[in-house]
């Protein structure tokens, strides 16, 4: 782990929503995002895994705990809306793409407040559409785009501002599996190629097999939080060949209880190797 200033550092965040019959969907959460990590987080439904993208977006406010990204506690923040849209990226399962901008406007909106020319805007824009492969669909209306296109387009929008972190909630909770890949392939190629910081919220051991750090969520809490770090492909041929590697693959009773809601993840990546 390497000692730069993390992009995003999370201290024992709690968020509990509604009053009397409490939900507590986030309880003493802490962690940290180090730049340039490909991190996914599992977990079953309602463990608060949106909850937490949304408190690490600022989306939302948590009831105790601090967020702090880039340095800058979130609850220091006056504007968080501008400090939002200068430093994440949002994707999410719905595209939310503007149906009566071409592609190239959707990628254009987050920069309504960002000092650049009109044109250099629309520059920018392509850049991005290229980045993402779709250098050729700019002038395109999003119900002319297939799923895979849209979603595309919403990467290269979450982009825009050159965000310090992308955030993505079930990315490919829409898409079919051959589209999931392509999906997955791009956010992997941000990763590596640009050095995108990226986090991902994901039920597909298909998109988690493809991240170096798997964060499973249980009830509102961290029940693992396991990195393949620079030794990557060797980390993962000594963990195949161990005992837990192998209860892993085999799928088996011998796993710890807080591995098994991570392990097709897991079961994914040593697959690969
Ligand atoms: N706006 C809300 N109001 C009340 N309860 C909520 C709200 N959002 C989420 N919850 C509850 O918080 C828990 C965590 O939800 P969520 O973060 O959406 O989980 P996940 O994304 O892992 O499925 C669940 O029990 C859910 O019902
Ligand atoms: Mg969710």
């Amino acid at each position: 782990m390497s000692n730069s200033l993390p992009v995003v550092e999370t201290r024992q965040l709690v968020k509990v929503y509604g009053d009397g019959a409490d939900v507590r969907a986030l309880d003493d959460v802490t962690f940290s995002v180090q730049p340039g990590e490909f991190v996914a987080i599992v977990g079953p439904s309602g463990a608060g895994k949106s909850t937490l993208l949304h408190l690490l977006g600022a989306l939302d406010r948590p009831t105790s705990g601090d967020v702090i990204l880039r340095g800058t506690s979130l609850a220091k923040v006056r504007d968080l809306d501008r400090f939002r849209s200068q430093t994440i990226g949002f994707v999410f399962q719905m595209h939310n793409l503007i149906p009566t901008l071409t592609a190239v406007e959707n990628v254009e909106v987050p920069m309504a407040e960002v000092r650049l020319s009109g044109r250099q805007k629309r520059e920018r824009a392509r850049e991005l559409l290229k980045l993402v492969g779709l250098e050729k669909r700019g002038h395109h209306l999003p119900n002319k785009m297939s799923g895979g296109e849209r979603q595309r387009v919403a990467v290269a929008r979450a982009l825009a501002n050159r965000p310090a972190i992308l955030l993505a909630d079930e990315p490919t909770g829409n898409l079919d599996s051959h589209t999931t890949d392509e999906i997955m392939d791009l956010l992997t190629a941000l990763n590596r190629d640009q050095g995108t910081t990226l986090l991902v919220v994901t039920h597909n051991p298909q998109v988690a097999g493809v991240a170096r750090r798997v964060i499973t969520l249980r009830d509102g809490r961290i029940q693992s939080d396991i990195a393949f770090e620079s030794a990557y492909e060797k980390d993962l041929i000594d963990l195949k060949h161990s005992l837990l590697g192998r209860a892993i693959l085999a799928g088996n009773g011998d796993l710890p209880e807080e591995l098994r809601d991570a392990a097709p993840a897991l079961r994914q990546l040593l697959a690969k190797v």
